[in-house]
């Protein structure tokens, strides 16, 4: 994909000293008003710096950043391309991770949404608001498949099936990147953290992993891949170490597996810090060890410790790093420089970005984020022509909607906070009571006046995102504590969850008669929630992560294999694979998501039930066809999911693994026939040396509603 570029890297390649290619691995901190302007400049026309990283603190996600100052970009690039020898333009990254002015839902909401068109869709217009003002580079998205909601950073992932994460890191990888990466409006992709972050032990950030190969080609790198297959132009290496050896020095990630696996073409740039972060792991000594073990095992890019710029030119003059693995390394980074089309357009022309289309946008996909998991009596929808009690933490704050990584966002009448947006969706017709903002004093008088409560729940962003991680992901006592008020009243209540993580609700439920998890779901966040629960939208959501009880139970995910004990001890069923003092089943399943309308689906099917190893590998497929209708009164989204079950292979695989899925709208009434396609690619999987392989014998398809479905049609693989 990049190679049509390789020939004028080369010969831009031929022109440079050692000191500007050492220069062009080397991304810097961005000096901003109080730096000492004069003297980054100075560094600039030296060819010091190929890259800047527009953020001014390790954890970027939480801490106040700086705005981007366009101008001053333009100045620093007018000193590369001016006024250096080389005249090669700099790259600026910066993390764009979930939006820009306009913030969209963080990832892991989005992905609940099951629809990476629209993502696609809204991650270009994420590009455009940011390309604008001078990014060229994303550090996003993050693909780190999670198993442990205590970990902060699991807002940022796509979670813990790696189907839905693929479909979703190359909707996003194509969004930012767009049809043509020069295009003024693209920015380049990112995918990070690789590898194995996710995996951060205790859900610990920056913690050490442990995972087998097996493990890693089935669950951890298929997303990567997917980005890798949408032409992701950049790749951030991640901190973590796996089975004691850190990614940022490892030959077998960096290089074998990324570049020969899955074909990788771009540039590797390392995480903050992380390369003098091998002192702190025990492989490095000093900043030259560091250097010498991270270029030679494919490292490309430093960020931000500039040991690469410190260290190198001696390490190739003493021959410690050749000169041929650092020509490498440069052709790549210049190969991403070519493709954004820097050489041709190196400055930014700030104009205005009408952001109508992106907030319109921004509000659908908050609504297709949202999963609605209870609904007791049909409480939901409220009708605009009640009583409603507002209370919680949440009815007056703006900024959390946000949620974590939104550096840029605008905190204007825009994101309205919960209580403006209920005001706004009731209109005049009924009546709102509203509990004061501090402790609720209050509430008790307040929920006694109306006929409904509604609470605005959940946790603060600053509770989510890097370094941000809880060992207990349940709700703050004082919101159980209102909740409980608000049952005493005798009153319907029910609970908008507002959150980064799936919260462990397992102790609030029993007093909510129904639970929207809202998400952290930016710019429109509020809005979309207040117009779901009056039945302005649909619910439609569906939950990409498996919400356990309580945090005791983490890791608890849905695509897991059998316990030898017995095969439905799946998810906890059994009392045998589950806990003598909790019930151990999850308390929403991967899949789940509820709709103000009900949906009956068919038996599965199926008019070929066998298909040859030979018709498979020359491409023929299994059709399976289900019909969906919706025997309810309102018109609703449904999302069909189909899941596999190898029963018998030469290793052990999942129960259930998803391998498609589709959204439909059905009017009352009406009833869908879906049809899916399953050939080679859904069928086999990958073993520990990382060959793809598919097995003859049976294989139970499932077709349903989650990932609990009974909806069963076995087939079979024959041998020839
Ligand atoms: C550290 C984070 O791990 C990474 O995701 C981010 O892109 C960099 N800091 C830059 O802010």
């Amino acid at each position: 994909m990049y190679e049509k570029f390789e020939k004028r890297a080369r010969e831009i390649l031929a022109g440079l000293s050692l000191k500007e290619k050492v220069g062009q691995l080397n991304q810097a901190v961005v000096a901003m008003e109080g730096d000492d302007i004069e003297k980054y400049k100075e560094r600039v026309r030296r060819g010091e710096i190929g890259s800047v990283i527009l953020c001014n603190s390790p954890t970027a996600g939480n801490d106040e950043q700086k705005a981007v100052l366009t101008d001053l970009l333009n100045e620093y690039q007018y000193c590369a391309v001016e006024e250096s020898q080389s005249s090669i333009p700099m790259i600026y990254g910066r993390d764009v991770i979930h939006g820009h002015h306009t913030v969209y839902p963080i990832p892991l909401a989005s992905a609940c949404s099951f629809d990476p068109e629209l993502v696609r869709d809204c991650y270009r217009c994420i590009a455009k608001e940011a390309a604008t003002e001078g990014t060229h580079w994303t550090f996003s998205p993050m693909m780190d498949l999670c198993r442990d909601p205590r970990w902060g950073r699991i807002i940022e992932g796509l979670e813990e099936d790696p189907y839905l994460s693929s479909q979703m890191a190359s909707a996003m990888v194509k969004g930012f990147q767009g049809d043509d990466l020069s295009d003024p409006y693209s920015l380049v992709a990112c995918a990070k953290h690789y590898v194995g972050y996710g995996f951060s032990e205790g859900g610990r950030d920056y913690n050490r992993t442990e995972i087998s190969d097996y493990t890693l080609y089935n669950y951890v790198l298929p997303p990567f891949r997917a980005a890798v297959e949408a032409g992701v132009g950049t790749v951030m290496s991640s901190f973590n170490d796996i089975n004691g050896e850190p990614v940022t020095s490892s030959k077998k990630y960096l290089t074998a597996i990324l570049r020969g696996q899955l074909g990788f073409e771009g540039f590797v740039v390392s995480d903050w810090y992380s390369v003098s972060q091998l002192k702190q792991q025990g492989l490095a000594e000093n900043e030259a060890d560091c250097t010498a073990l991270a270029l030679n095992a494919g490292l490309d890019m430093d960020m931000s410790d500039e040991h690469y710029a410190h260290t190198l030119e001696e390490l190739v003059l003493s021959g410690r790093v050749s000169e041929e693995v650092l020509d490498r390394a440069v052709l790549r980074v210049l190969k991403i420089k070519l493709a954004k089309g820097l050489f041709e357009r190196p400055y930014a022309q700030p104009h205005h970005v009408d952001r109508g289309e992106h907030i319109e946008l921004c509000e659908r996909l908050a609504a297709e984020s949202m999963v609605l998991v209870k609904n007791e009596a049909g409480v939901l929808p409220l009708s605009k022509d009640q009583k409603i009690s507002l209370g919680g933490p949440y009815i007056y704050e703006r900024r959390c909607h946000h949620g974590s990584w939104a550096l840029d966002g605008y905190l204007g009448a825009s994101t309205p906070n919960f209580l403006e947006a209920v005001r706004e969706v009731m209109g005049e017709r009924g009546e709102l009571f509203v509990t004061s903002e501090g402790l609720h004093d209050d509430s008790n008088y307040i929920f006694s006046l109306g006929d409904t409560v509604v609470l605005a729940l959940g946790e603060n962003y600053t509770d989510t995102g890097e370094a941000r991680c809880r060992s207990n992901i349940g709700l703050y006592p004082q919101q159980l504590e209102l909740a409980k008020r608000a049952k005493a009243q005798g009153k319907k209540t029910v609970g908008v969850v507002f959150c980064g993580r799936p919260l462990a609700l397992e102790n609030i439920e029993p007093y909510l008669d129904a639970i929207l998890i809202a998400w952290h779901s930016g710019t429109r966040g509020a809005h979309a929630a207040a117009r779901i629960i009056f039945g302005d939208y649909e619910p439609s959501g569906r939950c990409a992560v498996t919400f356990a009880r309580k945090t005791g139970h983490i890791p608890l995910y849905y695509n897991v294999t059998a316990t030898p004990r017995e095969v439905d001890g799946y998810y906890g069923i059994r009392p045998s694979s589950s806990y003598v003092d909790s019930i151990g089943t999850p308390l929403y399943p991967f899949g789940y998501g509820l709709s103000y309308t009900k949906f009956k689906y068919s038996d599965i099917l199926c008019e070929n039930t066998e298909i040859s190893m030979e018709a498979l590998k020359k491409g023929e497929k299994l059709c399976f066809r289900v019909k969906v209708s919706n025997v309810g009164e309102r018109e609703g989204v449904e999302t069909v999911q189909l899941y596999i079950r190898d029963v018998k292979a030469s290793m052990m695989r999942p129960l259930r693994e998803l391998k498609a899925f589709e959204r439909v709208i059905i009017l009352p009434g009406e009833e869908k026939e879906i049809a899916f396609e399953i050939g080679k690619g859904s069928l086999g999987f990958y073993l520990a040396d990382g060959s793809y392989t598919v097995e003859p014998g049976e294989f139970e398809i499932y077709i349903g509603e989650n990932c609990l479905t009974h909806n069963k049609v076995t087939v079979k693989i024959t041998d020839r």
